[in-house]
């Protein structure tokens, strides 16, 4: 008889991923609170022939080692790919699989979200009703700012970015600036003017951070980035934590440089519970929730299933890593 193979998951995979998973491997799993230890995913990986992680749970040579030879795919439930050392799968010859495109539509949902906590003082608007006061206490008591009107610049237009601006298009955005690499056909369908990060960051109200991360935008929200936006603007991230530098944005929302930040994303993740950004009023953080509806998490898990059965089985993965 031969033996089943094995797959390892660094957290539990929803029930549409998980039942598909079942009668292809022995499933094996981390159940712990919290993101997987690096102990338990040096432990957890050995002699697995497929892998589903999620971000921040780094796959380096260390895990593949761990893993052995007989591993084929690593899937990960998520559209980053930062914590894959995809140069060295590739080397030895093991598949990725990701799911972009099925969590464009929930992330931008959530981005929105950040924006309009931060734009209407959401967050002291909370505190003031757990304290027992009325609103209205003098006429510009809570005052935030309207999007109607504004211009929003988002900084990477890709699919989420493209989502975002659709979204607030019925907000009355008099105008969409973006900027990045290159032009997007996405600007054309949303009326938004290509300029340069500078530019962006003199000219938004909204500043909304949706580009992918990589080695050159790792604290590309610095003291220089938030010195040339407008002070009462808006600054939000739904991208990666690391794109900013948090000490810079401490300071130029206690200072009042800038008006407010929305994050649905930190570095690290979670913040420390005594985090300095968290003692202010004017900075929204959520835990990473741009993906966390049950349908998008869904279709997430069946798309890293579905990779990781195709990537053991040696056949071409339904969402591969791009070229
Ligand atoms: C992603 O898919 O990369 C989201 O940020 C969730 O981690």
């Amino acid at each position: 008889m031969t033996s089943r193979a094995t797959i390892f998951l660094s957290r539990t995979v929803p029930p549409a991923g998980r039942t598909l998973l079942e009668p292809e491997f022995t499933i094996r799993e981390w159940t712990g609170d919290g993101f997987i230890t690096r102990e338990a995913l040096l432990q957890g990986v050995v002699g697995a022939n497929a892998l589903i992680v999620h971000p921040p749970d780094r796959v380096d040579k260390s895990v593949l080692d761990a893993a052995g030879s007989q591993l084929k795919v690593v899937s990960t439930m998520s559209v980053g790919l930062e914590h894959i050392d995809i140069p060295e799968c590739r080397r030895r010859g093991i598949a990725v699989g990701y799911t972009p495109g099925v969590l464009t539509e929930t992330t931008a949902e959530l981005t929105l979200a950040l924006l309009l906590a931060t734009s209407r003082r959401i967050k002291e608007g909370f505190k003031a009703v757990e304290k027992g006061m009325v609103g209205w206490q003098n006429g510009h008591w809570l005052c935030g700012k309207q999007i109607n009107g504004c211009t929003v610049g988002i900084v990477g237009l890709g699919r989420i970015g493209l989502a975002v601006a659709k979204r607030l298009q019925p907000f009355g955005v008099a105008k969409f600036l973006y900027s990045g690499h290159s032009e997007k056909p996405g600007g054309a369908e949303i009326g938004a003017t290509f300029v340069s990060f500078d530019e962006l960051l003199r000219n938004s109200d909204f500043v909304v951070a949706c580009c992918s991360m990589n080695e050159e935008n790792k604290g590309l929200f610095n003291k220089d980035a938030f010195s040339k936006m407008k002070s009462d603007a808006i600054f939000v991230n739904s991208s990666r934590g690391v794109l900013v530098n948090q000490e810079d944005l401490y300071d130029a929302l206690k200072s009042g440089q800038i008006m407010a930040a929305g994050l649905d994303v930190t570095s690290p993740e979670p913040l420390p519970v005594d985090h300095q950004l968290k003692t202010l009023d004017n900075c929204v953080i959520f835990p990473h929730l741009g993906s966390a509806t049950t349908d998008t998490r869904n279709i997430m898990a069946i798309t890293a299933a579905k990779n990781a059965i195709a990537g053991f089985k040696g056949q071409t993965l339904p969402s591969p890593i791009p070229l």
